[in-house]
């Protein structure tokens, strides 16, 4: 393929995977995003294999058949309770790609670069190597975290910041040697394989200080490090279309950290930083008092009297896979004249949109699907939430308790309702490993058991 019809392929793949991005802020049209996003991609990998770049299709056919293999077999196997990990570790093999491309630049003797030229691929090198490496060990650790093989407590080393600083410092004088030694023909291996692997510890530590409320962030931010691990690629390898991908992925990764960093209202620095809530040194509040339980048929009939109900889906709906049964409840009280919502906490589950995605998979109309904002003035108006195998969300100490671990965070103020029924299997925590005062409040009813199950049970009830 000429260099021309290459460099118009990509920039149609480019236009495909800005229509993909904006297709995907939108619930409406994010299926339609999703298609530009694999149209562009089947165009820039056609061209890309079919450009004047590939030396060897025997390599590149290989490369294609076990990637596509692998990737195919761990999108059909993986539940959809592991989306987050797999993404986690989709990161992380970007952040892979990085480093290994930096090192097979760096020792590629064939390039004929000299002067600026040569000194800034040597940067965008070590600038690869260095984003990449972060990237892939951040990403393991929060792979880790997610599927709960990692404790999610947050690991909160004595002086952090202090080790944290002298990394940095570090990889600033490591740069300098490097491209001091690569000028003069020294073994620049040595300044570059040492920053790797503080590069590496770097990646390890500040996920593992991150506390479990606040891996929204983190994700968030290893989503937008990819991008830029893809983009360093892009300028290593000079290929255009992985710059304006990468780019467009890094800072749509960043616009989400940002979301996500006011929906907890966090500070992103204090985020990264590790430990953020825990700075307090104040025991969080025990929580006492008694539960007060109640069953499938009590739940039908609470639901049968009410008029407006609120449904608070959390990462339990996920688990158990309800939201086919609670769309079928949802029918069924709406035909029955009873206005029913869903109120969305912005880090619902464990991936951003994870509720969003569970809620259009059962096909629940979008008009009736409400972001936290839109729903927390309302609350002395709804009659009945139903929490569905959500926590944090909607943990009071999160505004009441100033030394608890998710303080400041907004949650789902469902319990100014008139009654709230907690569905889940037992009195276990959520994810920020934080008890829940909701559970033990006069207007609460909690019906224990598997989201699903006890679903079905209020489905049957509402139908006798
Ligand atoms: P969580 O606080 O994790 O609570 C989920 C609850 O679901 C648990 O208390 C669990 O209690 C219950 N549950 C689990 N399986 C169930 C089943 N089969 N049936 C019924 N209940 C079940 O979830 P949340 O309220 O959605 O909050 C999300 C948390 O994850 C926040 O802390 C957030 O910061 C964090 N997080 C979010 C993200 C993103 S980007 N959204 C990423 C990483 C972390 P039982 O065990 O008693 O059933």
């Amino acid at each position: 393929m000429s260099h021309s019809l290459v460099t118009m392929s990509y920039i149609v793949a480019a236009i495909l995977f800005i229509f993909s991005l904006s297709g995907l802020s939108n619930q409406e049209t994010a299926r339609r995003g999703n298609y530009y996003g694999m149209l562009g991609m089947a165009i820039a990998i056609i061209a890309t294999a079919l450009s004047a770049s590939v030396s060897s299709y025997a390599i590149l056919i290989i490369a294609l058949l076990i990637g596509g293999a692998i990737g195919a077999k761990a999108a059909l196997k993986v539940e959809m309770t592991q989306m987050p990990e797999l993404v986690a570790i989709m990161h992380s093999l970007v952040g892979m790609a990085a480093v290994l491309v930096g090192y097979a630049n760096f020792m590629d003797s064939s390039s004929d670069l000299i002067g600026v030229e040569k000194n800034i691929h040597e940067i965008e090198i070590y600038i690869g190597v260095l984003i990449g490496a972060v990237t892939f060990s951040g990403s393991v650790i929060a792979f880790g975290k997610l599927s709960e093989k990692i404790s999610g407590k947050p690991l909160l080393l004595p002086g952090r910041h202090w080790f944290n600083l002298s990394l940095l410092i570090a990889t600033l004088v490591l740069g300098y040697l490097f491209l001091q030694q690569t000028e003069t023909g020294g073994n620049a291996l040595i300044p570059l394989a040492i920053m790797t692997a503080i590069a590496l510890i770097f990646g390890v530590h500040m996920v593992m200080a991150i506390g479990g409320a606040d891996m929204p962030v983190v994700i968030s931010m290893l989503n937008s490090y990819s991008g830029w691990a893809a983009a360093a690629t892009g300028f290593m390898l000079s290929n255009d279309l992985l710059i304006v991908t990468g780019a467009l992925v890094g800072s749509s990764g960043a616009i989400l950290s940002y979301i996500m960093c006011r929906a907890m209202n966090r500070n992103f620095i204090s985020v990264i930083a590790g430990g953020f809530g825990t700075a307090s040194g104040g025991i969080a509040a025990a929580i006492e008092g008694d539960v007060q339980p109640i069953d499938a048929d009590e739940t039908a009939q609470l639901l049968l009297e009410a008029k407006n109900i609120m449904i608070i889906p959390g990462y339990g709906m996920a688990v158990a896979q309800a939201q086919h049964t609670v769309y079928e409840i949802t029918k069924l009280l709406r035909d029955k004249g009873k206005k029913v919502g869903f109120g969305i906490h912005p880090v619902a589950g464990r991936m951003p949109g994870h509720m969003n995605v569970l809620l259009a998979e059962a096909k629940v109309p979008y008009d009736i699907v409400y972001e936290m904002d839109e729903i927390n003035e309302d609350w002395a108006h709804v009659d009945v939430s139903i929490v569905i195998g959500a926590n944090d969300i909607v943990n009071p100490s999160a505004l009441d308790d100033p030394n608890s671990p998710i303080a400041g965070m907004p949650v789902l103020e469902c319990w100014k309702g008139e009654t709230t029924i907690v569905l889940k299997r037992s009195m276990a925590s959520g994810y920020a490993g934080v008890g829940n005062p909701l559970f033990v409040l006069e207007n609460t009813r909690m019906l224990f058991g598997d989201a699903n199950a006890t679903m079905q049970a209020v489905l049957k009830a509402l139908k006798d």
